[in-house]
């Protein structure tokens, strides 16, 4: 079958790339969709039952720091699209290991980078090819919590809820974590890659997205399954912390708009306006929990357990969207009330799927299936 175009997709058996491969296969069926992971513990293909036959999708097991595997998989399969989640992702583990960090988000990223120029620029970077970075609003640094009453009028005035300013995509980058110092680095390469030599590059930066198939060591599908298990909830510091948080398939949504529409050279900032204080949700999350388990109202708020904060702890993350809504049409779908309610169900459905991640039971499948 002659495809229009073929399209890697990196760390797409993750949580995020999970989401957008499927998106990708089932609404292009004239698109070739390569998935492209290397299968860390992060790396689920349970997450990818709904697509794993469909014509148009093809799995590859490889290392975005192989640079000459990336190379060869590119030049062979006459690649002109690629799509780049693949990362290290936890803020917690990049504190104990920050060198993995490096690795997989700085030189995976400049291998998968240098890779694609050699198979493009000696055409000239024909008009179908583009590299799309996905980076994280992490990387802009913490925003004051200057309105601690969460406040929705305050925004009238200016900011959001609980605080007077937004991360935009002019804002200067202040990395604080291992993990947004290495996304930083990397959104840093792929626009000196635009710069330098002229590749067609894109850079997204997303704020906190949940949803379904998230690894349960982000705080809400481990919350909802500590709370299912009736184990302590550990809240970091004084929980006063905020995200601004975005359901998955909105932000899959927002990458195909930008990948198809989105102009060469710019960054798109993609976020909900929907900020929460870490302990009000984690409030809801009981709320809803208990309520789905059939359970009484409180009856698992003494889960709450306040434990010693994260090292450098960012205190309050809001995206700034305008820029996306007025260029290129794209607005969340979801409501937070409905998001929530949706994952909260679906983490109770899929107690397997936890089980099978939690005990690492898939990575055994993987060792068979791969071993060489
Ligand atoms: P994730 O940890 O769930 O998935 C990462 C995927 O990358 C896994 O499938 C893993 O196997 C793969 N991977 C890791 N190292 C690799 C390597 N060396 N070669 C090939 N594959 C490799 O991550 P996620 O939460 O889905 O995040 C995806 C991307 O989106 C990341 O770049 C992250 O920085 C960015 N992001 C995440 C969020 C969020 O809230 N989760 C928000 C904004 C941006
Ligand atoms: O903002 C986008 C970023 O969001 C992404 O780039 C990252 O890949 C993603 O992991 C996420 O980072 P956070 O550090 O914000 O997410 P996490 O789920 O780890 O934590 C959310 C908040 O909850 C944060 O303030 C820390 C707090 N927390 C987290 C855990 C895991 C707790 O209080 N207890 C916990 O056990």
């Amino acid at each position: 079958m002659d495809f229009e175009k073929t399209i890697i997709i990196t760390g797409g058996a993750g949580f995020i790339g999970s989401h957008v491969v499927k998106l990708f296969v089932k609404k292009y069926p004239r698109y070739k969709i390569i998935n492209l992971d290397k299968l860390t513990y992060a790396g689920n293909l349970a997450n990818l039952k709904d697509v794993e036959n469909m014509p148009n999708y093809q799995f590859i097991k490889a290392d975005i720091c192989d640079y000459e595997n990336i190379k060869k998989i590119i030049s062979t399969n006459n690649v002109n699209g690629i799509i780049h989640l693949a990362a290290e992702s936890h803020v917690d583990r990049s504190i104990v290991d920050p060198f993995t960090f490096a690795r997989t988000n700085v030189m995976g990223t400049l291998s998968l980078l240098q890779a694609a120029r050699d198979f493009w620029e000696p055409t000239g970077w024909s008009d179908n090819c583009r590299f799309y970075h996905i980076s994280t609003d992490e990387v802009y640094g913490a925003l004051e919590l200057n309105r601690p009453e969460g406040d929705p009028s305050a925004s009238e005035c200016g900011g959001g809820p609980f605080g007077d300013k937004f991360f935009t995509e002019d804002t200067r980058y202040n990395p604080h974590s291992p993990y947004s110092a290495a996304k930083a680095s990397s959104d840093h390469f792929v626009r000196a890659y635009h710069d330098t030599y002229g590749m067609p590059t894109i850079v997204t930066n997303c704020s906190n997205n949940y949803g379904p198939f998230q690894f349960p060591e982000k705080l809400i599908p481990l919350f909802i399954n500590n709370i299912r298990h009736r184990k302590p909830l550990p809240v970091y510091g004084k929980g006063e912390n905020v995200r601004d948080w975005l359901y998955v398939e909105d932000h899959a949504r927002a990458i195909d708009v930008i990948f198809h529409k989105g102009v060469i050279g710019e960054t798109y900032n993609i976020g909900g306006f929907n900020e929460w204080k870490n302990i009000d949700l984690i409030k809801v999350l009981i709320k809803v929990t208990d309520r789905l388990l059939g359970r009484p109202e409180g009856a698992d708020d003494d889960l709450i357990t306040y434990v010693t904060d994260r090292k450098g702890h960012d205190m309050r993350y809001a995206i700034d969207s305008t820029k996306l809504k007025d260029e290129l049409g794209w607005e969340p779908s979801l409501q937070f009330e409905e998001g929530i309610e949706k994952t909260v169900r679906w983490y109770l459905d899929n107690q397997d799927w936890l089980d099978e991640v939690t005990s690492g039971d898939y990575l055994k499948y993987y060792e068979r299936m791969y071993s060489k």
